[in-house]
């Protein structure tokens, strides 16, 4: 008979008698990560690529993790970053370099011309490749990445001898580590894992959500289009060549049932604006959901030795295309930090991790509030209609507003690592 199972929050772990009992294997490492979603497996191959040992812990199996459908649209840091993680090969190769975005609005198309504004573009490469790619890199590597890693438990992360237990096929296993990853969501067990009274949250649930559909179609459209219309937002996005991913606003009372493939592509075309409009070619629909919008950061990011990356620690709302671009920059400052922490022996690269991620996290947090505020439609408010209306013209009419736009839409720089100890924010 299992025996019942008692989390103290206090300590962050469980009593050490009932775990010892059921132990079948105790093992070391560096870093435990949890979760193998981006954050996770690129973590893991940044930090074997500067020597430290990490083990990756999954709840799911690797297949199921493979097949979400997830956004796709890398700033060029983000880029960089897989450079530096050897998992950028094919991204190279098949990602589509979009050096402008379109913002649809009264049935016209303004292009925001990225390049050539700020010197930068974007690339279209689906989330799933790149996680394909990171597990073919992390298999590679031959480092220890365990997949259908049930009742993942983390203790003593408060104290200076971290451990994480998980059970697997009926037997669990501890492993005993420096560090602890967070990299295992929104719905993940590590933030939760945080008393409530050492952690704040700052959330907005937006009053809408995105229907979106998957569809083997040639895109006709060369670039991104975002669009505003009186019926609500609408975009037209690309997973490559031959496939489509497009989105409607719909109410968060609304359920997929309710939208035909027909009723979709005719909505879509409605609030797209004419000139694209023209040239949709609809299929059937491959795959279609809703997702919910919400903004979301928890501070700080560290807790002793536990750190959060990713979805774990804040919820963009994808209008601005920053959700998998900040969890890549997160971990990117978090392997710098273990990896300064192990050469000079020091606290203080770690002490940085989350005022320096923070202070990125809130900027692309603005910028994607922002682009949810301009684009959307809010039922009922006369006069923020009027504000939404006015700010898409003046962004229409304005070189500088455009590069601002710009700017945060291809990626704000990274923060170099020793610099912020000079700038912590109060
Ligand atoms: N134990 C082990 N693994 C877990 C647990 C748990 N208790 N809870 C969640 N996980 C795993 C999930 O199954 C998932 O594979 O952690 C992983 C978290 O991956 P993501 O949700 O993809 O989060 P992240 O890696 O931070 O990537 C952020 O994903 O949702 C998009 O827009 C988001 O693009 C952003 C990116
Ligand atoms: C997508 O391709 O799914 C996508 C692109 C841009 C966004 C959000 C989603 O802002």
């Amino acid at each position: 008979m299992r025996k019942s199972r008692t989390l103290d929050r206090k300590s962050g772990s469980r009593p050490s008698s009932t775990i010892s009992e059921s132990l079948v294997s105790r093992t070391r490492t560096q870093v435990v990560i949890v979760g193998a979603g981006p954050a996770g497996l690129l973590l893991g191959q940044l930090l074997h690529r500067v020597g430290i040992d990490a083990v990756i812990l999954e709840r799911r199996s690797a297949e199921y993790v493979l097949g979400r459908i997830r956004a796709g649209v890398l700033e060029q840091g983000t880029v960089e970053v897989l450079d530096c993680a050897g998992a950028s090969a094919r991204l190279r190769k098949e990602g589509l370099i979009h050096d402008g975005v379109g913002i649809g609005f009264e049935g016209r198309r303004h292009r925001i011309a990225l390049k050539q504004l700020v010197g930068k573009a974007v690339t279209v490469y689906g989330q799933t490749e790149l996680t394909r790619d990171l597990m073919e890199a992390r298999a590679a590597s031959g480092c220890t990445s365990i997949y259908e890693a049930e009742d993942v438990a983390l203790h003593g992360w408060g104290g200076a001898s971290p451990k994480v237990t998980y059970r697997r096929n009926g037997a669990t296993h501890e492993i005993a580590c420096d560090f602890i990853a967070g990299c295992d969501g929104y719905h993940g067990v590590c933030r939760a894992s945080i008393p409530a009274d050492k952690s704040r949250v700052f959330e907005h649930v937006y009053p809408f959500g995105w229907l979106g559909v998957l569809a083997d179609v040639p895109p006709p459209w060369s670039e991104l289009v975002y669009a505003n219309s009186e019926r609500g937002f609408a975009l037209a996005s690309l997973r490559s060549p031959t496939r489509v991913r497009c989105y409607v606003q719909c109410s968060l009372d609304d359920r997929v049932e309710n939208w035909s493939d027909t009723r979709f592509w005719d909505e879509f075309r409605r609030r797209i604006g004419e000139e694209v409009a023209d040239r949709v070619v609809t299929a059937p629909s491959i795959e279609k959901s809703i997702a919910p919008l919400r903004s979301f950061v928890v501070e700080p990011l560290r807790f002793g030795r536990l750190f959060l990356a990713g979805d774990a620690a804040h919820i963009v709302p994808p209008t601005g295309a920053k959700g998998l671009n900040l969890a890549v920059s997160d971990v990117y400052y978090l392997h710098e930090a273990l990896r300064d922490h192990y050469r000079d022996r020091s606290e203080i690269p770690l002490d940085e991790y989350s005022a320096r991620c923070l202070r990125r996290i809130w900027k692309a947090e603005r910028f994607s509030w922002w682009m949810t505020r301009q684009l959307h439609l809010f039922p009922g408010d006369a006069f923020a209609r009027r504000m939404q209306v006015t700010e898409l013209e003046y962004l229409f009419e304005s070189a500088a507003a455009q590069a601002s736009m710009a700017e945060n839409y291809v990626g704000l720089p990274f923060e170099p690592a020793a610099a912020s100890a000079r700038t912590q924010v109060a």
